[in-house]
């Protein structure tokens, strides 16, 4: 396997992070010393560590399926997010993160999620926020996206909404909640540099979110105690407290699902309406299908939005394009071997020592011309779609931003729910689109990634 030279420790390399995250280059850099390289896994000293960095479709399967057993989250990731999220389905492994698999299922079932009054609930609050900002003749979609997400979020999880749309930034919830990602975010990128800066800040989010969160589930338990009858609606609070009475337990679920349900949904949301608003062609080809299969301003339902065809290729092509979570890390439980990348021409297994980081990249798979030809930069939905020529690309374990294996996301179905509904009501609702800013995309990677301009545009 390659090994890339870094500087001693690999501090540098680390310093080298801090420097090209700032300037909004991390995922480029990184896709294009694979490019310069002509491999597809090397291994360079990172922070003291020698890290494999792959961006083999089969090694990622052979960590995230095959050998799952063999593989855990990484200890950057774990030690950075506990701080915020305790010991909850996104800092744990093995018979714990099993545990907090099962309770979260049942908040994901088909009836759950084919909730479509709450969205149109959402998606309200969300055209009267735009329209109270349109005579400033531009709204930042991004940030409308934001509060829209937590509030569903908060609504699907605890049964009430923080109202973070109608609030703004006077709702600290929204604010805080987004303070401390951004913090984690960093801490899990740079390891322990980060605690120098805006620790007292993140301490103070922390303290308002616990104690937020804490009010609903105390009242909860409460409520149960009491005997009082649940609301026939199944929330992840309520089904929580039937298996646990302990505040701390429960409040880590819910924060870990939190940071899972809002800022993914809506970076997907702004990363494509950044796309839409430079893009008229994609938005008549929607707005001719919206037309074509649903009557005119008829809210879709759970059913219509699935045959949405088009709309689901658009989608696909945000996630491969611009992916919500571009890079992820594993770390090997015992000493084991990858597939490929060792031998001279890199396709003989590569031994990994046990602990040894292996960091992928679905923003670099995702733009690989073997797979996705020649046009692999420009955004072309169309690849996904079934024709009488033949068939969509299907591009297996080259594609994933909702990874795969056991680990793989929960709220898939969800998300694509819920960014359908809205995409589909802004549609019904204006009839034009303009863009007020030309910027291209850039990375802002806290969480997840999102366009760091947002979605700005004017909307009629
Ligand atoms: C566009 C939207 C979304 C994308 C791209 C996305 C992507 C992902 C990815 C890549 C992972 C794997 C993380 C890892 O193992 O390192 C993941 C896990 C997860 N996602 Fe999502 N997600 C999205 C929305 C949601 C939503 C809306 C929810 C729930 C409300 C959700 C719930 C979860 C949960 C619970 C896990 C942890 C699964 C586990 O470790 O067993 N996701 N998601």
């Amino acid at each position: 396997m390659p090994v890339r030279e870094g500087s001693l420790f690999g501090l540098g390399t680390i310093l080298k992070v801090v420097k090209i995250s700032k300037a909004s280059r991390l995922l480029e850099a990184n896709f294009s010393r694979f490019q310069k390289m002509q491999t597809k896994t090397f291994s360079m000293m990172t922070n003291g560590q020698s890290v494999i960095y792959t961006i083999d479709p089969e090694n990622v399967r052979a960590m995230l399926v095959t050998q799952f057993d063999s593989w855990e989250l990484s200890a950057l990731r774990k030690t950075a997010y506990t701080r915020l999220l305790g010991h909850g389905i996104f800092t744990t492994d093995g018979d714990a993160w099993k545990h907090s698999r099962a309770m979260l299922k049942p908040s994901f079932t088909r009836g759950e999620i084919g909730n479509v009054e709450m969205l149109e609930r959402h998606s309200e609050s969300l055209i009267k926020a735009i329209r109270l900002q349109q005579d400033q003749n531009s709204v930042d979609l991004g940030d409308l996206f934001f509060r829209m997400t937590t509030d569903f979020a908060t609504e699907y999880l605890f049964g009430e909404p923080t109202e973070s749309l109608e609030r703004g930034v006077e709702d600290g919830f929204c604010e805080a909640f987004s303070g401390g990602l951004k913090y984690i975010g960093k801490l899990s990128r740079v390891g322990r540099l980060g605690l120098f800066f805006g620790r007292t800040k993140f301490q103070a989010e922390r303290r308002y979110l616990y104690n937020f969160i804490d009010r609903y589930v105390r009242r909860t338990l409460e409520d149960a105690k009491d005997g009082a009858k649940f609301p026939s609606r199944h929330t992840f609070l309520h089904e929580l407290s039937r298996q646990t009475n302990d505040v701390v337990r429960i409040r880590t679920e819910l924060l870990n699902i939190l940071i899972a349900g809002r800022d993914t949904t809506a970076s997907l949301l702004t990363n494509t309406w950044h796309v839409l608003s430079h893009r008229p062609d994609i938005v008549a080809r929607l707005r001719k299908e919206i037309a074509s299969d649903l009557p005119p301003q008829k809210r879709p339902t759970f059913e219509e939005l699935k045959n949405l065809t088009y709309l689901s290729a658009v989608f696909k092509e945000s996630l491969r394009l611009h992916p919500v979570i571009p890079l992820n890390t594993r770390e090997a439980t015992v000493p084991t071997t990858l597939p490929k990348g060792g031998g001279p021409d890199g396709t003989q297994p590569v031994f990994v020592a046990k602990g040894q980081p292996v960091i992928y990249s679905s923003y670099a798979m995702q733009r690989d011309k073997n797979v996705f030809g020649d046009d692999a930069e420009e955004f072309h939905p169309e690849r996904w779609l079934d024709t009488d020529e033949g068939k969509g690309i299907r591009p297996g374990f080259s594609y994933m931003p909702f990874n795969a294996g056991p680990r793989i996301c929960l709220g898939q179905q969800l998300a694509l729910m819920e960014a359908s509904y809205v995409t589909v009501r802004l549609l019904q609702e204006f009839e034009s689109i303009e863009a007020r800013d030309n910027r291209p995309w850039t990375e802002e990677i806290g969480v997840t990634c999102v366009n760091k301009y947002g979605a700005k545009v004017a909307l009629a």
